[in-house]
């Protein structure tokens, strides 16, 4: 396992516990992809890349170059040389012409991963990464370009990133640099992507892929609501269990492309990277630009392989968090409770009724700096309006930690209200091209971090109200993409870099507040989940994954979700009924039961839903703590889903050495006359015995894998159940 290079052959062999990815040359130094897939166990050779087949041109018998370029299944395309499927690098010289010819150079192998300077990226110990790094170069340019692969073996992971120099004395234009290519061999492939709106995010979409291009991608300045990050490529049988599944999940929380091309030859060229549009980066001489990482999976056992690879990569190599595996705090969060009618008696009264239900946080939401009783106005304010929280904030979170809760606090520190005293010293702050009036949403405008003083003055109003008192969570939100891209700042040279530089404004603010504040608990949200992506993750160990609490609706975007990110990333809360986005009642259980697949809270008034359900509260705070380290440690598999035409929902969560596994049911619509359901449970040891928890009935492994665990149907809409099976000692 790990990284070789077969000076013979010129290839370099990319070995994980599953997976091999090979890399060729060509004699005339392109790099070139010859293979990724199940694992090769002999050596591999290069006739993949198809060097000798002569191009379209009958009269033309050998290889002849922009036929070549526009076939070779490449590594990194470069625009402008004839190669005309989807570039991942253009670049403008200093004399105004668009044309990069990368030739390797010189490679490098390594034990490790680096950094990436002012980016997310995943990480791993010396004996748990390698990484190899391909030197190219444009020699007109005088360009280096270093394509980076790191090797995860135990999760059958790939990472790519790229790092472009200019080496040169020109001033050069970087118009596109994406993260990864993967040109293969058509193979009837259909695209899984996760796409949605706001309170529907990352449902799940899959389709064939035909001629051209097609794509998901962001120009918001966010990963978004609409259409994310991810991209898998899946042979047309693939299940949960079975088919062939290629995959890549960008670490980058701004404007994106994913994107799957067929091409004229039958070829499929899948990448992922910075979206193009609204990009243009300046490169002077001796500067460096640093692309994003690409995180590249591959999984001949279907999607749930597939999903168990990411879970486990951004468990133990992306999410930095302290938190990650520690007993998270069962919060409640004012927002569905008050909205914006709330001050410190009422948040005192919400504290006491949920520290008698067992609730263990108290998270104050929006509104309280500033003069904002609505969403019109006070953001870049952040003083406490002590109107609402009369005695101060300290006084406020002394008395909530005296009740026995820790205090969490809600921010949006990206934007700027029109309306508020930051707006009016410095109307210059908001992003807005010079002479237009700006687009308001949700009566807000969006601070230009890429100037330091502006990420400076935002970072410290958040650490400042940090400092006054003992916060332990922050709730750090992001309520409107961005338009009207122009930077007071930025000459018209430079325009084209704000919306990076915005993201890596982000970066830096949230890497401050995790240095200054190790212990925090931090849960990035983003009007819902606008900006649940690998970049926040490395972060924040949660992010809120949609505002829609709806227990049915959840169904769908936890099961999008959760295709790709571990449970304990899915800031999930039990809401009151009739839900408050779709008007739907759901029993109180059903709710705790979906909520509980994430990181588990309330967001209700406690002080005034039923007593029946203000006396469950309890057991299922105790219950949440009781399957919290299987949660966090354990394999998920989906059983059955709901979205895909099931009746009902069901997944589980089975630990890694298969002594347990919890099976969580939800009968959606009740069916009449089907008497009751097999679910055929995943990741037991077959040969064991397991006894249902709260029974004396017990079953072999085999027989609840192959035969079934008959939950009985019954009346009733929207219930669920969960179970418990243990292996016997
Ligand atoms: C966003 C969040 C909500 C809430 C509101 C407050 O919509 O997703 O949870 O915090 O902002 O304005």
């Amino acid at each position: 396992m790990g990284i070789k290079y077969v000076e013979e052959k010129k290839i370099f062999h990319l070995d994980t516990g599953h997976t091999t990815y090979l890399i060729g040359l060509s004699p005339e130094g392109y790099v070139g992809h010859i293979y990724y897939g199940r694992r090769l166990k002999s050596g591999g050779s290069n006739y993949l890349l198809r060097m000798n087949e002569a191009p379209f041109t009958p009269s033309v018998r050998e290889r002849e170059k922009a036929s070549f370029m526009d076939f070779f299944p490449t590594e990194y395309p470069a625009g402008g040389v004839g190669d005309y499927r989807e570039s991942c690098l253009d670049v403008r010289s200093a004399s105004g012409s668009v044309g990069c010819e990368l030739i390797f150079k010189e490679y490098r192998i390594f034990r490790g991963k680096p950094g990436l300077a002012g980016l997310p990226a995943s990480f791993g110990r010396e004996g748990e990464v390698e990484t190899l790094e391909l030197v190219c170069e444009d020699a007109l340019l005088k360009l280096e370009v270093t394509l980076s692969y790191s090797v995860f073996a135990d999760t059958d992971v790939i990472t790519r990133s790229v790092r472009v120099e200019n080496r040169g004395e020109e001033h050069l234009k970087l118009e596109k640099v994406y993260s990864a290519c993967l040109d293969m061999d058509n193979r009837e492939f259909e695209m899984l992507t996760l796409v949605g709106s706001w309170a529907r995010e990352r449902h799940i979409q899959r389709g064939r892929i035909r001629c051209g291009k097609q794509m998901v991608s962001s120009t918001k300045g966010e990963s978004s609501h609409q259409e994310h990050p991810f991209l898998a490529l899946v042979t047309p049988e693939t299940t949960e269990e079975t088919g062939e599944v290629y995959a890549m999940n960008f670490v980058y929380s701004g404007n994106f492309m994913a994107q799957a091309e067929l091409s004229q030859f039958r070829q499929v060229r899948m990448t992922m990277g910075i979206h193009a549009d609204y990009f243009c980066w300046n490169l002077r001489p001796g500067e460096s630009f640093q692309a994003p990482e690409a995180v590249l999976t591959y999984s001949a056992e279907g999607l749930g392989r597939m999903t168990r690879n990411f879970h486990d990569f951004y468990r133990g190599h992306l999410i930095r968090s302290p938190h990650q595996y520690a007993k998270r705090p069962v919060l409640i969060n004012n927002w569905e409770a008050t909205y914006f009618d709330f001050n410190s008696e009422k948040l005192l009264e919400i504290a006491r009724e949920a520290k008698k239900a067992g609730i263990e946080m108290l998270v104050m939401d929006d509104g309280w700096f500033g003069k904002r009783n609505f969403d019109d106005s006070s953001l870049g304010d952040w003083t406490v309006n002590e109107e609402k929280i009369t005695s101060g904030l300290p006084d406020l979170v002394r008395k909530v930690n005296e009740i026995g809760l820790q205090f969490g606090i809600w921010f949006e520190p990206e934007m700027i209200s029109p309306d508020s005293e930051l707006y009016r010293k410095h109307p210059d702050w908001a992003i807005q091209i010079a002479g237009r009036t700006p687009a308001q949403s949700r009566t807000q405008y969006v601070l230009d971090l890429s100037r330091k003083e502006i990420v400076d003055y935002a970072y410290n109003c958040v650490a400042k109200i940090l400092r006054s008192a003992p916060i332990a969570y922050v709730k750090w939100d992001m309520n409107r993409q961005l338009c009207d891209i122009g930077g007071a700042c930025l000459d018209r040279e430079s325009q084209g870099e704000l919306m990076h530089r915005y993201v890596l404004g982000v970066y830096e603010m949230q890497e401050r507040l995790v240095t200054d504040f190790p212990e925090l608990l931090l849960e990035n949200c983003s009007g819902g989940g606008a900006r649940f992506d690998p970049g926040m993750l490395y972060y924040s160990p949660q992010i809120w994954c949609s505002d829609n609490v709806d227990a049915v609706e959840r169904l769908r975007i936890q099961e999008g979700t959760a295709l790709v990110y571990p449970l304990s990333t899915m800031g999930a809360h039990v809401g009151d009924c009739p839900n408050h986005i779709v008007g739907r009642n759901t029993p109180f259980d059903t709710r705790a039961h979906v909520a509980m697949a994430g990181a588990f809270g309330y967001e209700l008034d406690i002080t005034k839903i039923a007593e029946e359900e203000r006396a469950k509260i309890p057991a299922q705070v105790e219950e949440y703590h009781r399957y919290q380290p299987l949660m966090q440690r354990g394999d998920y598999y989906r059983l059955a889903s709901w979205s895909m035409e099931k009746p009902y929902d069901c997944w589980e969560v089975a630990s890694k050495d298969g002594s347990e596994a919890l099976v969580t049911f939800v009968q959606v619509l009740a069916e009449p006359n089907v008497h009751s359901y097999a679910l055929r449970l995943k990741g037991l040891l077959a040969q064991a015995e397991y006894v249902l928890e709260g029974t004396d009935q017990t079953w072999y492994g085999e027989e609840l894998m192959q035969c079934g665990y008959l939950v009985l149907s019954g009346q009733g809409d929207f219930r669920s159940s969960r179970y418990h099976f243990v292996k016997k000692q």
